[in-house]
């Protein structure tokens, strides 16, 4: 599997800026399948499967996870059987997302709604991940991710979904910076608690890091005019797609909290592209 490691790292230029410095960490551009946080998560639990000698790996998520697909992926590309255990019930014919997961050979197994919550493994031998593939091993992958940056910076930024990205960020970055993470679900307060419990996972804690959770746009998935005009004219600048879950999310954050005025002059910004 060829990946683009490490990552690209671009500065843009734009007038809205004002004296803040923003730079783009290209995690979108590591692998068209298995980009940006899903790699940083997925390599060293890849590594720890095989280590253990499983064969099948086993993960959770709703019918349009990224997630899903990325593991069905990486599972193809190195040698894993996959199952994905699907919340709700089966719709045919397939979405996209799950018609390419079994494309991939991912077998998949629906379970209620209700069901889904207690994370049901079914009868094997399977290497678990977790829903969203957040874990310590996928924390390390995150860690990875922050110190491939060599620039110097004062603010590294990423969405939050699980928190997995933003607790490996904020233990990997050069000190003296901090991490601000953009929670992309209605209500992301919670996601502070998350980011802590997977830092205290990994076994290593820091509080150079924060969430911000006032840029939802109705919550997780939905989305806003704002939003889909912010993304569509920052595509049209400066040629980067950003997804409407949660890269797009982050960027109109970022964006809002700059023309109030919230950073001093000449700060440096590096938002994580992650996927
Ligand atoms: C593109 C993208 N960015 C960010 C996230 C959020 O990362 P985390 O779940 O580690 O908070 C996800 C979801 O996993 C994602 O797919």
């Amino acid at each position: 599997m060829e990946l683009l490691l490490p990552s690209p790292l671009v500065e843009i230029s734009d007038e809205r800026l004002g004296d803040v410095r923003l730079l783009l960490k290209r995690d979108d551009l590591i692998h068209p399948e298995v980009p940006g946080n899903k790699w940083r998560k997925l390599k060293y639990n890849l590594a720890a499967a095989a280590e253990q000698g499983h064969d099948t790996l086993l993960t959770f998520g709703g019918a349009y996870s990224n997630h899903i697909r990325a593991t069905a992926v990486a599972g193809s590309i190195f040698g894993f059987r996959t199952v994905g255990v699907i919340r709700g019930e089966e719709h045919l014919p397939l979405n996209p997302v799950l018609a390419f997961a079994t494309a991939q050979g991912m077998r998949l197994e629906y379970v209620s709604r209700t069901a889904y919550r207690d994370k049901p493994v079914p009868p094997g031998r399977f290497y678990v991940l977790p829903e969203g593939g957040s874990n310590a091993l996928a924390v390390r992958g995150c860690i990875e991710l922050a110190e491939e940056i060599t620039e110097p910076y004062d603010v590294l930024c990423c969405p939050v979904g699980t928190g997995g990205t933003l607790a490996g960020l904020a233990l990997g970055m050069r000190e003296g910076a901090r991490a601000l993470g953009f929670a992309v679900l209605k209500g992301g307060g919670f996601l502070r608690d998350e980011t802590a419990r997977l830092q205290r996972e990994y076994g290593r804690e820091n509080s150079a890091w924060s969430v911000q959770t006032e840029f939802h746009f109705g919550g997780y998935a939905r989305r806003t005019p704002e939003l889909d005009a912010f993304a569509a004219d920052f595509e049209d600048r400066h040629g980067v797609r950003l997804d409407r879950v949660y890269t797009g999310k982050m960027l109109c954050g970022l964006y809002a909290m700059i023309r109030r005025g919230e950073f001093p002059p000449g700060i440096r910004i590096v938002a994580v592209i992650t996927g």
